[in-house]
């Protein structure tokens, strides 16, 4: 009997035990729970309501638009910062004003932070920078792109100099995994101070009109400086770095738009430098014909023609649209760059804008163009050159600015490029463009012509003015001599055939088969290896 009570009793108190392990595993829980649920409310309701009121969405939110559904997994959430100035050690938020944390995109990993204007206006502080710093380094040991959602008014006031520090730290991480992993930068807010050197070391700034801005200073900085009254937006809104400064790559219409931008940027990039772009199942035949690309250059080599065109229509046709995507569109519009899709196979396209000062290369255009070919070449994605270009453009406005040396960024980008280059000439190869433009002699792959492709040092009027200027003098009708002689240089010149008769071009082809053309050259260069000297590394013409 007394066996049975003891044996009776030890079972209460075991029960009892459990019963309460088993409530206050409940509590610890719940008290996780309730954390995770004080770290989501960031600022605070009437923060968060100001900032949907701005027409902004949350961090939280932008990252769940950004992400496949249910992807994300956060890190860091229960960080504090440690500062205790300005009576700040009272005011402690979790997260500190930035979320950060991996997910994926079309399933494949990415790493993103995204700054909560809700808790000190998103500030960087020593403990938020810490957290972007530990997603970068997690980013660049297993591969990943990194994406920046900013928005942000800069250091965290409070901290003072130990906010630049922490600044700096992002930004030797910004220059060491440039090259190694994509790294993409969108503005949803404010990005002044330093903070714009960040998202400009990065390989894309997307920015959303009126809802962004960057600037080294604002406008009230500016005016006690210079005198100068200048808005938000004339300063630093998405239109002025879209359009002047090229700044941005993409200028969205709204958060939305911006989001879904960077998920398709993402789609033509490998994970690192590592891997090749990830091909697409191609839904558009490799040998699509198109005819009308034989008679989309005009006759008459001083009219302009869309160049666009012609990509639109080479490129593959993914759910009924082209895979052209256009980076960098309003800036430099006479030469094109972007991302399309051949036979699946991501490319970049650098061309040539005949209908935007006839497709002159000036330093706008070739620093754009540079970027993007060297971007391309970081990540392994074959180049692809439609070429339809008068020269370099004359004058002193771009003469003192530096066009010898600007322009040299584009031929240095595509001559150390060791990625498969193809290159189409539509018309005019004229000049020091024509060997800038990914030309044979500087490692293009596979060289096309078209038939009305003119490769010369310059146009038949200026070459025969030069060069018969006496015999034209001394003639007796100078206009008719002229006229012949332009006649002569252009049956010489002014065609493919002399080019082609050196093996400066492989081929001249049908424009129609274009596209056929290019998928047989990247089948054929999918082994390509190729390899600059051993350095340490280039001194491009900065
Ligand atoms: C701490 C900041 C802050 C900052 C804003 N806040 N910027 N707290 N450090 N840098 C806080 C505000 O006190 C406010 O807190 C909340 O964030 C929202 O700010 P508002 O001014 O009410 O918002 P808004 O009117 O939308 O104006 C946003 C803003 C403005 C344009 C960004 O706040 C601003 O001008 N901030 C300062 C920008 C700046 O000069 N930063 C330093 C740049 S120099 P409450 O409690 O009221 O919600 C720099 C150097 C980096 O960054 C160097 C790296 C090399």
């Amino acid at each position: 009997m007394k066996i049975l009570s003891i044996i009776t009793k030890s079972a209460e108190t075991k029960s009892a035990i459990t019963k309460m392990a088993k409530e206050k595993r409940t509590e610890a829980v719940e008290k996780l729970h309730q954390m995770r649920e004080k770290a989501k409310l960031g600022g605070g309701e009437k923060r968060i309501k100001a900032q949907h009121d701005k027409g902004k969405y949350l961090a939280r939110e932008r990252i769940y638009l950004l992400v496949d559904s249910g992807s994300f997994e956060e890190i860091d959430a229960f960080v504090e910062h440690r500062c205790h100035d300005f009576g700040m050690e009272s005011q402690k938020i979790l997260g500190d004003g930035v979320i950060t944390g991996s997910g994926t995109i079309d399933g494949r990993l990415v790493f993103v932070f995204s700054q909560d204007f809700t808790v000190f206006g998103g500030s960087l502080s020593e403990a938020h920078a810490e957290k972007i710093c530990k997603i970068m380094d997690l980013a660049y040991k297993v591969g990943a792109p990194v994406i920046g959602l900013n928005d942000s008014g800069g250091a965290r006031i409070q901290e003072g100099v130990v906010s630049l520090g922490a600044y700096a730290d992002i930004f030797l991480r910004n220059t060491l995994m440039s090259g190694v992993i994509p790294q993409i930068s969108a503005i949803m807010g404010p990005c002044a101070g330093g903070a714009v050197y960040s998202p400009a070391i990065t390989d894309f700034t997307l920015m959303v009109k009126k809802k962004s801005h960057m600037f080294v200073t604002g406008p009230n900085v500016v005016k006690t400086v210079t005198h100068e009254s200048v808005s938000f937006e004339d300063l630093g809104g998405a239109e002025t770095h879209a359009v002047k400064t090229g700044v941005t790559h993409f200028a969205c219409e709204d958060e939305k738009e911006c989001l879904m931008f960077i998920r398709k940027l993402v789609s033509y990039m490998p994970s690192s430098w590592k891997e090749k772009p990830p091909v697409k199942k191609p839904t558009d035949k490799p040998d699509r014909a198109e005819k009308s690309l034989n008679t989309i250059v005009p006759e008459d080599t001083t009219r302009p023609y869309d160049m666009k065109n012609i990509i639109l229509l080479v490129a593959d046709v993914e759910d009924k649209a082209s895979s052209f995507f256009e980076v960098h569109e309003h800036f430099a519009p006479n030469i094109i760059t972007g991302f399309a899709r051949l036979d699946g196979m991501p490319v970049g396209i650098v061309a040539n804008q005949p209908s935007k000062m006839a497709g002159a290369l000036d330093i706008d255009s070739s620093v754009k163009g540079a970027r993007f070919v060297r971007f391309c070449d970081c990540f392994n994605i074959p180049l692809v050159v439609f070429e339809d270009v008068p020269g370099f453009m004359p004058g002193t406005y771009q003469e003192w600015r530096g066009i010898i040396k600007q322009g040299a960024k584009l031929l240095y980008a595509f001559a150390e490029a060791t990625v498969p280059k193809l290159t189409v000439i539509t018309r005019k190869a004229y000049g020091g463009a024509y060997d800038v433009m990914n030309s044979k002699h500087i490692r293009g792959d596979f060289n096309y012509a078209w038939p009305t492709a003119e490769i010369a040092v310059m146009g038949p009027h200026g070459a025969a003015e030069i060069i018969f200027k006496k015999e034209i003098d001394a003639s007796k009708d100078p206009k008719k001599a002229l006229e012949e002689k332009v006649d002569g240089y252009r049956r010489k010149f002014a065609n493919p055939y002399s080019a082609a008769a050196r093996g400066y071009i492989d081929d001249v082809i049908e424009p129609s088969e274009t596209r056929a053309k290019l998928i047989n050259a990247l089948g054929i260069l999918k082994t390509k290896c190729d390899e600059n000297p051993k350095k340490k590394h280039g001194n491009i013409p900065l």
